[in-house]
């Protein structure tokens, strides 16, 4: 089946959907995005991601490209030109195009460009089976890091260099040598005790959103939570770590620079959440 791109307006062949040089997306990486997951073709937590866009525009001051309930039209639209299942939507919203100038342009009009591919398997079997490995960096972003900006270039320096460690993703270390979060997810550990320890909302970390349909599942289920900050050394002797986000939604961390994390294997929360977030999003209208 074809592939479709969106691009102010337009649905395109993917490969002819393209934006201005002078974008300013491309020059100063003055944009926002989000990444939804289809999931047997319901999205997954729509509501959420739209919120959070509109929270991130708000706080870039900059303007919606349409109404939210258009963009969220054209999301199903381009799904479903795509023919998705299983995928994943990228939806990005720029200031616009203007001569450069770091200012804020006058009279720009937003870029809105959507993005769709699919997905064959959203976990790896041996992922799910053995869990993951994580290597730890140092959290070298900018001090906004609650707006889901474009500007991702710290966390493309760090899950390159997972990727060359033979990792799955890096953990970012802030300077006091707790864990901020995942490249691109969320981080968590199950404690000893039990407890489900995942850090608190802040400019230091993405408020992800499968990180507040994780919470709330767990406390739906008796699962004791604490959002608090845990240093790399607590999740080496944590029974349990993992990691969230649209498309991974909880996949096991099993070894934190070559240590083993707990018995090494995935543990009872981690599979449990994981189900709970794949029946709520089978539960799902949309
Ligand atoms: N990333 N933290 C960071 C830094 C992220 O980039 C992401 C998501 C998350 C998890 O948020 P959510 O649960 O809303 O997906 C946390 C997306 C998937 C990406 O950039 O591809």
């Amino acid at each position: 089946m074809a592939r479709w791109a969106y691009v102010n307006g337009r649905y395109l062949p993917h490969r002819q959907a393209a934006v201005h040089v002078e974008d300013r997306g491309f020059q100063f990486a003055d944009g926002v995005y989000e990444v939804v997951t289809i999931l047997d073709g319901r999205f997954a937590d729509l509501e959420g991601h739209m919120e959070r866009l509109g929270r991130s525009l708000r706080e870039l001051r900059m303007d919606w490209p349409a109404a939210p309930r258009v963009v969220e039209m054209i999301a199903r639209e381009l799904v479903r030109r795509n023919g998705l299942h299983n995928g994943s939507l990228y939806v990005q919203i720029t200031r616009g195009v203007a001569s450069r100038d770091f200012k804020f342009p006058a009279g720009a009009k937003p870029t809105l460009v959507m993005t769709a591919k699919r997905v064959t398997a959203f976990a790896k079997p041996e992922h799910l089976e053995n869990g993951v490995s994580v290597v730890t960096v140092p959290d070298i972003r900018w001090g906004r890091r609650d707006i889901k900006t474009v500007g991702l270039l710290a966390p493309v320096l760090a899950k390159q260099q997972a990727a060359e460690s033979g990792a799955y993703e890096a953990w970012l270390i802030d300077s006091d040598g707790t864990v901020t979060e995942g490249s691109s997810s969320n981080a968590w550990i199950v404690t000893g005790e039990g407890v489900l320890v995942t850090r608190p909302p802040s400019t230091k970390i993405l408020n992800g959103i499968t990180r507040l349909s994780l919470l709330r599942l767990a406390a739906e289920r008796g699962i004791p939570v604490e959002e608090r900050p845990f240093t790399v050394e607590e999740a080496v002797n944590a029974q349990e770590a993992f990691v969230s986000s649209a498309g991974t939604f909880a996949l096991p961390v099993t070894r934190i620079d070559g240590r083993p994390v707990g018995n090494g294997k995935p543990g009872p929360i981690t599979r449990t959440l994981r189900q709970a977030y794949l029946d709520y999003v089978a539960g799902m209208t949309a």
